[in-house]
């Protein structure tokens, strides 16, 4: 685990998704252990597990799914048909992966099927971001189509979905991107991360300024959202 993915400097050019994404996980992981008591985790698209420090405290197990012989991964299949018992886990993590599922609806059921009556899924995934095939990259969601998709899809007592930052942030995101790729080519290469810093800092004194910038309205961006569904008990 490096300490850039639990702790993301303002250098980073996707810091709009990575800083409130860690902020939001490490909330979450306490929180669930305050409501459900010490839990049994399943990350599914588990990649490098890179929150695994974040979890580990507040778990009796954490048990990893990917779809390739990942060595992290003690189940190997694909979020459609998790090779898991029904209400086999307390909370099921699903951190950026459902942009690259063949059916994120399918996927969703098999979050809810998994989880104990009672238990939560912890769920993030884009609003706007570059194409960024893992194998493929098919889907981006507004709020609205994500509370959508899931209340449509399992058992749900509750489902909150809010974005990760906001449209300063996510717009200063975009451009970080492109202004890292550029200034890497060029003689300003050493000012880069100084440049991509600035830029973040601005956008998100912009967004914590203007609460216009933040919710879901006509003309706002979300680069991240986070979705915490508990089931119906
Ligand atoms: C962008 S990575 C995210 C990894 C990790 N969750 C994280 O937050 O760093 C996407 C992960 O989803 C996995 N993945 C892709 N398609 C999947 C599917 N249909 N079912 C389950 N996992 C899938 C990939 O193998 C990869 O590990």
């Amino acid at each position: 685990m490096t300490d850039e993915r639990l702790d993301p400097p303002l250098s980073t050019p996707t810091y709009a998704v990575r800083a409130p994404l860690v902020r939001w996980l490490a909330a979450e992981a306490a929180r669930a252990a305050t409501e459900l008591g010490a839990y049994r985790l399943l990350d599914v698209g588990c990649g490098e597990m890179p929150y695994l420090d974040l979890f580990e405290p507040h778990t009796q197990e954490i048990v990893g799914l990917d779809t390739w012989d990942n060595p992290r991964a003690s189940l190997r299949g694909p979020i459609e048909a998790i090779p898991a018992p029904d209400a086999s886990f307390d909370v099921v993590l699903c951190a950026q992966v459902l942009e690259h599922v063949d059916d994120p609806a399918q996927g969703v059921r098999e979050l809810g099927r998994v989880t104990r009556p009672g238990g939560r899924v912890l769920l993030s995934t884009h609003g706007t971001f570059v194409y960024h095939p893992n194998p493929v990259d098919l889907w981006r969601w507004t709020g609205a189509g994500l509370g959508r998709l899931f209340s449509e899809n399992g058992e749900w007592a509750s489902v909150t979905v809010s974005a990760g930052s906001g449209t300063a942030s996510s717009l200063a995101m975009l451009n970080a991107i492109y202004l890292e790729h550029v200034l890497r080519r060029t003689p300003l290469r050493p000012l880069r991360g100084a440049l991509v810093s600035g830029l973040n800092r601005a956008a998100r004194a912009l967004d914590r300024r203007f609460e216009l910038l933040r919710d879901e309205r006509p003309g706002t961006l979300a680069a991240n959202y986070h979705v915490v569904a508990d089931r119906a008990a």
